[in-house]
């Protein structure tokens, strides 16, 4: 059947990320983002895209620094109270009840739980006449000791890291699926 070009993100499942900044006063906030892409394996920057009115972006512009969580599907609440619009002075931590993780390189905490946290540094902005898009360059990444084993690969079954995808009825969470036995052998 024909879909419209619009419905691209139906067919193209998106990570779930929560982005985590703080405002020039030290406002905490966190987001939930589902456009953001590594930019070509294996360089270290990253994109993001954004509507103009988002309390992140306004953060990133004024202190050129963000962190990116990774939620496991069982942050799927903590997911959804992020994503209501809270005035630019309501501390997201707070309402959402995040632990702050403290950062190593960069000043907005990560949040606490969560399979990794990835703290960018602000490298580009390209502004479009509806949306921008930063990069960002990747100048920490550390993954929760719990999901990780020693060659720094991740337990997905365990980790279950949350992606999405848009359809007509809304959002739809998804999580990685295995193909059972015989995965050892690829
Ligand atoms: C799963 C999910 C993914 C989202 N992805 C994006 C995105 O890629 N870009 C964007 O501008 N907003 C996105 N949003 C909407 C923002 O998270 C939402 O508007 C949030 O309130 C913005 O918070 P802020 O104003 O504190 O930045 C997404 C929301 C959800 C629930």
């Amino acid at each position: 059947m024909m879909l419209k070009p619009n419905m691209r993100s139906q067919v193209l499942p998106m990570p779930v990320v929560l982005i985590s900044t703080v405002s020039k006063d030290g406002v905490r906030n966190a987001a939930p983002w589902g456009c953001i892409m590594p930019i070509l394996r294996p360089l270290d920057e990253i994109l993001i895209a954004s509507w103009l009115k988002r309390d992140t972006l306004d953060n990133i512009r004024d202190t050129s620094e963000f962190v990116v969580n990774i939620p496991s599907v069982d942050m799927v609440e903590v997911v959804e109270i992020c994503a209501k619009s809270f005035p630019p002075e309501a501390d997201e931590f707070e309402e959402a009840d995040l632990l702050p993780r403290p950062s190593v390189k960069v000043k907005p905490p990560g949040i606490d739980g969560c399979i990794a946290w990835m703290e960018c540094k602000l490298v580009e902005e390209i502004l479009r006449e509806k949306y921008s898009l930063i990069v960002g360059k990747v100048v920490h990444l550390e993954g929760n000791d719990s999901f990780f084993d020693e060659r720094g690969g991740m337990d997905f079954e365990s980790a279950k890291p949350m992606s999405m995808i848009l359809g007509p009825d809304g959002v739809c969470y998804t999580h990685p699926a295995y193909p059972g036995s015989g995965r050892e052998g690829r």
